[in-house]
């Protein structure tokens, strides 16, 4: 059985979260090649959760909340090994139990567009997303 728990960013192994960033499939979406940004994205999470079986760690949820209104959930992730068990609802709602009355806001990755109907989310009909300036 897996144990989920809120864990502090600075704490993280970078290569460990690495890891299951590739093992899941995520890797494929970030940019996992740029180390410092990485690197920047894995500390710079304010709310993350982690699921391990003994040590091995299987799944992460990385993401920024007010903790009163809106926790935005930038990644989700849990080893292809491992998927399918019922980790991610369990990332999911440590997550949200972490800020009890903050909505969770995120981005589908296209492989997981049928994941979120599936366990209780609703697509948004004005979502809006401004990219990146570099
Ligand atoms: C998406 C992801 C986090 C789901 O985690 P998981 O631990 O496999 O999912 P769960 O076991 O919690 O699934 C709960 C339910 O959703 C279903 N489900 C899981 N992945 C699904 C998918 N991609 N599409 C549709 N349903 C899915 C499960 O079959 C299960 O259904 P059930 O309750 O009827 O048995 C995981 O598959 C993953 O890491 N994918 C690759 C990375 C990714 O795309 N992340 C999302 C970025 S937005």
């Amino acid at each position: 059985m897996w144990k989920c728990e809120v864990v502090d960013a600075s704490g993280l192994d970078v290569d460990e979260v690495l890891s299951v960033y590739r093992a899941s499939g995520l890797a494929e979406r970030r940019p996992v090649d740029d180390t410092e940004r990485f690197t920047a994205m894995v500390r710079g999470a304010n709310l993350v959760v982690t699921a391990r079986i003994g040590d091995r760690l299987v799944g992460i949820a990385r993401s920024i909340t007010d903790g009163a209104y809106a926790t935005y959930l930038s990644d989700i992730a849990v080893d292809r090994e491992f998927q399918r068990r019922g980790i991610g609802v369990d990332l999911i709602r440590v997550t949200q139990e972490a800020a009890p009355r903050a909505k969770v806001i995120l981005l589908s990755a296209p492989a997981a567009a049928e994941y979120y109907p599936h366990i209780g989310f609703t697509q948004h009909p004005s979502a809006w997303v401004r990219d990146a300036l570099s």
